[in-house]
């Protein structure tokens, strides 16, 4: 079942939305084509697509918490680095084994919408409105 964006995920900062709905599109992609048995090859761009889609966002939102002096921005550094290191080790499996693992990556990146997106997002986004940023 696709990862669908819906309003809670709604920051309010066009750009974030933007590379947010890229994030789950290019999940939803990649669950599709593996499940119609879709190559190596074109999965193995879907995967390498998301990694650039997540660092490039990350690069975006530690920008804008950087310049505004949001207090928590190690720790929501920390989350980033986290998740690029999981999504480059399920790279690796799918590199190494069968390419169904790539159904991995899916339902890793949901858990992590659920969680960083509502949390960790939010938190740095509600102290940017909060000074009138965005
Ligand atoms: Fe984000
Ligand atoms: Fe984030």
């Amino acid at each position: 079942m696709d990862a669908v964006w819906n309003t809670r995920y709604h920051t309010g900062i066009q750009l974030i939305d933007e590379q947010h709905k890229e994030l789950f599109s290019t999940v939803n992609q990649l669950r599709r084509s593996v499940q119609a048995g879709g190559d190596r090859e074109a999965i193995g761009l879907l995967l390498e697509g998301l990694l650039e889609a997540s660092a490039r966002h990350f690069t975006t939102e530690e920008a804008y918490m950087a310049e505004h002096g949001y207090p928590d921005l190690a720790q929501h550094v920390a989350e980033h680095v986290a998740m690029l290191t999981s999504l480059k080790e399920l790279h690796t499996k799918f590199l190494e084994s069968h390419h169904t693992l790539a159904l991995m990556v899916p339902t890793f990146m949901e858990g992590w919408f659920k969680h960083h997106i509502s949390d960790g997002d939010f938190g740095f986004v509600t102290f940017l409105k909060a000074r009138g940023v965005v």
